[in-house]
């Protein structure tokens, strides 16, 4: 649990946890604000690169090159606890966590593109769904719902708030729309260290766990499963996809709590969540 009040900069410890949460001073928001929407731009770049043929591997590399050569900023990804890429792309029935490689993207498939940037040793992590050509209606149906449900947990951000709100926000939409959320992977923290406290669940009861505080910055980064919520990881050691091989989708954002609720630190070039 964090204190009522947290005093800038500082990490609340509840005793006998390990739980360490850091609180954000102005000047630390506003490299977050610089990195949040750096990655943004990634995004927004690559969007026109997500067609038939192009391969995930490709797709790495011009975002590798974005990141390095125009935003002179770190991939975290790459060898991030041995990770061997800059971007995770998931595509269809991968939740998470997919490496690049010579997988063609064709007509009709979705995909994650996950980025995290650091600049100037500060974190932005935000995610979108992209069609490759028109996809089908359950492909866009699922993606649509992943979305409205981030949306939907981040409009809960305020001081004072539990991230059991979010997760209960994110979880009953989810499912009320004949979807799952997924269990095994869950939003973090997110500054200095790429994941940190708090664990942002997608799933939960309204008015319990943390309580939020002005100067805490997180990731929401729901997975939405069109069939069961399980997953397995593939024998690559990161690759994770839907047990039941049903179609995945996750879009997400990196948050500050504001006074006033939150702002979204990873808005694009649209100024749309
Ligand atoms: N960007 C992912 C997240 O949202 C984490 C990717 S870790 C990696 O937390 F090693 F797979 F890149
Ligand atoms: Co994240
Ligand atoms: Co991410």
């Amino acid at each position: 649990m964090a204190p009522d009040n947290a005093p800038f900069p500082a990490t609340a410890q509840t005793p006998g946890q390990t739980m360490t949460v850091t609180y954000k001073t102005p000047e630390e928001q506003e490299k977050m604000r610089i990195a949040g929407r750096l990655a943004a731009a990634v995004l927004d770049m690559i969007g026109e690169h997500v067609q038939p043929g192009i391969t995930t591997g490709e797709l790495d590399e011009i975002c590798h090159r974005h990141i390095t050569e125009v935003q002179n900023a770190i991939p975290a990804p790459l060898n991030y606890k041995g990770f061997p890429k800059s971007i995770c792309t998931s595509v269809n029935h991968v939740v998470c966590h997919g490496i690049p490689g010579a997988k063609k993207l064709r007509k009709g498939d979705i995909i994650n593109i996950d980025i995290t940037v650091i600049k100037d040793g500060w974190h932005g992590d935000t995610s979108r769904m992209f069609m490759v050509g028109e996809p089908s209606v359950r492909a866009r149906r699922v993606s649509t719902i992943a979305h409205e449900a981030m949306r939907r947990g981040i409009e809960l951000i305020r001081p004072g708030a539990r991230l059991g709100d979010i997760g209960h926000a994110i979880q009953s939409f989810v499912e009320a729309e004949g979807c799952s959320i997924v269990r095994d992977y869950c939003g973090h923290g997110i500054g200095k260290v790429f994941h940190e406290d708090p664990k942002v669940l997608h799933y939960g009861k309204p008015g319990t766990g943390m309580e939020l505080v002005e100067g805490m910055t997180f990731t929401v980064e729901p997975m939405v499963n069109a069939g069961r919520y399980e997953t397995r990881l593939l024998g690559d050691g990161w690759t994770v996809v839907t047990k039941d091989h049903s179609l995945s989708a996750q879009w997400e954002h990196t948050v500050l709590v504001t006074a006033g609720g939150f702002e979204v630190l990873t808005l694009g070039a649209s100024g749309e969540i």
